[in-house]
């Protein structure tokens, strides 16, 4: 997909399909030239209402005389002044109609979209990501793909400004959506993929692919051995049920200086969790491959990163195993050694995220971090909690849980704060070793929060479960992306000014 931003006289546009927004007034300036041009045809339709006013309602007129484009699409706006939310629908309400038009260009005159609670960049970047992201199938195991048959496909948008000014800015945040978009597609593949083909192995390969010509990008991985070595026996509890063997994956992006302290985003990949002997039952045990998503959120993340070159330093960390039962499977009431000293007593084998990621929290302490923030499908207390619409969010820092919060809702991709609390981390009490792997009844959420917060004592940490988020279910099944925009955004928020 080629998105650009220009400036330009909309009424001029040679064009397949020319967007424009209207209030039932049609009073908007872009609209009002345009429709003056046509004699007053789109005007006509506005107050005949054939254009139902509600935001991102859409209206697409195959021919109109007097200018060049060969389509209108008319989108309504709602409201004189249209909310961010507002703009929301109307941005994926465009996408949408684009991408199943049956066309391969169109220009969109956005300068009549004056939201009352967003700026121009927000908007274009907003354009720029649902568009591109439009598109997105997975069709990789069917036999017969999308692009056998006779589907036409968008390929060229263009953003139009009437005014030269400020293009560059503009420019910089469609390239920014267009980044969060193509990280998300990458988040989207890798989480879709079976978990026969997606194995820790071939995170390790992706990574590797992801820093091929790259000079910014270097990868290393750890296998078994080396995390036996570091006295990894948290994590390895769990990687020791499958024949596949676990990996810690070391993403190194140097965009900054030397001396800038690292962003750590560090991912959950287990990518298939049975349960191990502690076995989940069989009904949609399938949707367990996705139980690496946290992890596509990192790749994604650094794709993106490395896409638009950004001037900062980050290490994407990757704990990926596969969590299965068998003969040598941990079972309940064992008791591990994490790398950092701490004991832990596994009541339960099915809260093996937590067990894979403490291990790599500690490894992350000789990174220096300026923050570090996991990313994982970690309970389904969340989904009980927030639902599928928001991720959960769990800190040890103020300002770091703000920023994050504020990423999200910027980009549309929300997080909301947990608690946490001594009351809570009493709930880890094991009767054998220093903590139990699993916390009683209620505050599930919480509960796995406060066990990875033991391991994150030597910086400012967060903790995002996507486990509602991160894949949708029943007949839409597939990943969504999330919470790659949130990521993005935070890390753009971090940039030197
Ligand atoms: N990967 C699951 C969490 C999960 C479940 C995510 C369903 C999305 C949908 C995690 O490893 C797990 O099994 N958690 C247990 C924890 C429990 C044993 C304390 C859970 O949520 O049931
Ligand atoms: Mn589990
Ligand atoms: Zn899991």
């Amino acid at each position: 997909m080629d998105i650009a931003v220009k400036s330009g006289n909309a009424a001029k546009q040679q064009t397949q399909c020319l967007v424009l927004f209207t209030g039932t007034k049609g009073k908007q300036p872009v609209f009002a030239s345009v429709d003056k041009e046509t004699g007053g045809a789109l005007s006509t339709l506005i107050t005949r209402g054939d254009l139902q006013q509600t935001a991102g309602k859409t209206l697409l007129i195959p021919a109109v005389s007097g200018i060049k484009a060969e389509r209108v699409l008319l989108v309504a706006l709602g409201k004189e002044k249209p909310t961010a939310a507002d703009g929301e629908k109307i941005v994926s309400a465009v996408a949408s109609t684009l991408s199943r038009a049956r066309i391969t260009d169109a220009v969109i005159a956005f300068d009549d979209i004056e939201l009352s609670d967003q700026d121009t960049v927000w908007l274009v970047r907003l354009f720029a990501r649902n568009i591109t992201n439009a598109g997105y199938t997975f069709d990789h195991y069917k036999s017969k793909k999308k692009d056998d048959t006779d589907s036409v496909e968008l390929s060229s948008v263009a953003l139009l400004q009437a005014s030269r000014k400020e293009l560059e800015p503009l420019k910089q945040a469609a390239a920014e959506g267009a980044a969060i978009a193509a990280g998300m597609s990458m988040a989207r593949d890798l989480g879709n993929q079976p978990g026969n083909v997606c194995t820790p192995k071939y995170l390790t390969e992706q990574a590797k692919e992801l820093a091929k010509g790259v000079t910014k990008l270097s990868v290393k991985a750890l296998g078994e051995k080396d995390m036996e070595k570091l006295g990894m026996l948290s994590f390895l509890s769990v990687s020791k049920g499958s024949s596949q063997e676990g990996q810690l994956i070391i993403m190194d992006y140097k965009g900054g200086k030397k001396a800038d302290k690292p962003v750590v985003l560090l991912g959950k990949g287990i990518t298939f969790d049975s349960g191990g002997i502690s076995l989940k039952p069989g009904a949609g045990m399938d949707e367990m491959k996705y139980d690496m998503c946290g992890a596509a959120s990192v790749f994604g993340t650094m794709k993106a990163i490395v896409d638009l070159q950004l001037p900062i330093n980050v290490i994407g960390l990757i704990a990926t195993a596969e969590n299965m039962p068998a003969g040598h499977a941990s079972k309940p009431g064992d008791i591990v050694t994490s790398m950092s000293g701490q004991t832990i007593e596994i009541l339960n084998t099915d809260a093996e995220g937590r067990l894979v990621l403490c291990d790599a929290l500690t490894y992350a302490e000789r990174f220096k971090p300026k923050a570090v923030v996991d990313i994982a499908t970690l309970t389904g207390a969340c989904i009980v909690a927030l639902g599928h619409h928001t991720s959960g969010l769990i800190s040890n820092n103020d300002e770091l849980a703000e920023a994050l919060f504020a990423a999200g809702n910027t980009a549309g991709d929300k997080a909301w704060r947990l608690p946490m609390g001594e009351e809570y981390q009493k709930q880890l009490d094991s009767n054998f070793a220093d903590m139990a792997n699993i916390g009683g009844s209620g505050a599930g959420t919480i509960t796995a929060g406060c066990f990875l917060s033991r391991y994150a004592k030597e910086f400012p940490w967060a903790h995002l479960d996507i486990a509602g988020t991160a894949w949708k279910s029943g007949g839409e099944k597939g990943a969504t992306g999330r919470p790659v925009p949130l990521l993005v955004q935070y890390i753009l928020s971090q940039l030197p000014s």
